[in-house]
């Protein structure tokens, strides 16, 4: 049967983020940075801070997260329930390593705008993440009032796959919460300090390289501060992870899968014959 392209083009998007540039800085230096304020309505995505849960493993911070993968029409679809897991490998906090954790899904009113779906498939599409790949979209952040470690003791880290990408959404009455890149785990080696503002877009090859945030403190003293990210990240080299994956999602296409393979070899034979 003909396959349909893997991603039919979506406009507002590929110009603005231009993702040859970012798939070239990508290569050649694992990071990249943009801006996709013109391209979403970051306003209309801040409304759904409002209902986000408290994370029931971590104080102080709230939380959504759901599993998408890509149709083979290009649509962006909720795979269902699978924890996420981080191995101690990669995250070296004990509230959070070495467990299942299970999340409310991001709600569906927020997965099926427009700009959202674009903006999954585009990212998809800058990263080279194919139909039936788990891709990990969650919605975090804190909320409150003195100072806060906004990464919960996790510190200098990866987050244990190859393709991540942070947007901040908020970042209100915050003094600090800057991001910081390195080489190494020990943090001798710095790469980029950046401050993210509304609609910055961090992509990072994950497995290349360490990052981490330092501290919030509340600039000024009457109203809470807060600052929320959406993170999304694909092809994990967690086995913990993985091995939920393939227990939740048995024909989901994983990070050294096979069957990956295949169907980037199909890919490249049907873009080698049109
Ligand atoms: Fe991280």
């Amino acid at each position: 049967m003909q396959q349909k392209t893997l991603f039919p083009p979506i406009t507002g998007f590929d110009t603005l983020i231009n993702p040859i540039a970012v798939k070239k800085e990508l290569n050649t230096q694992y990071w990249s940075i943009r801006n996709i304020s013109q391209s979403v309505d970051l306003s209309a995505w801040r409304s759904f801070l409002r209902d986000l849960p408290p994370d029931p493993y971590v104080e102080s911070r709230f939380k959504r997260m759901s599993w998408l993968h890509i149709l083979k029409d290009g649509n962006v679809q909720d795979m269902g329930e699978c924890a996420m897991a981080q191995s101690g490998k990669y995250n070296d906090a004990s509230t959070m390593a070495n467990k299942n954790r299970y999340y409310q899904p991001l709600e569906k009113a927020f997965l099926d705008r427009t700009d959202v779906q674009a903006f999954v498939a585009n990212w998809a599409k800058i990263w080279g993440i194919g139909v039936g790949e788990p891709i990990l979209m969650q919605i975090t952040g804190v909320r409150g009032h003195g100072h806060i470690d906004p990464l919960q003791g996790q510190g200098i880290h990866a987050d244990g796959c190859t393709a991540l990408s942070i947007v901040l959404l908020s970042r209100e009455n915050v003094c600090g919460a800057t991001n910081y890149l390195y080489n190494d785990k020990e943090g001798t080696q710095p790469i980029a300090k950046v401050v993210l503002n509304a609609g910055d877009t961090l992509h990072l090859c994950d497995d290349k390289l360490f990052h981490n945030v330092d501290r919030i403190t509340q600039q000024f003293p009457h109203t809470p501060f807060e600052r929320f990210v959406m993170i999304i990240n694909s092809r994990f080299v967690d086995k913990l992870q993985n091995d939920e994956l393939r227990k939740c999602f048995p024909n989901a296409v994983l990070y050294g899968d096979k069957r990956r393979d295949l169907d980037l070899q199909q890919l490249s034979i049907k873009r080698a014959t049109r």
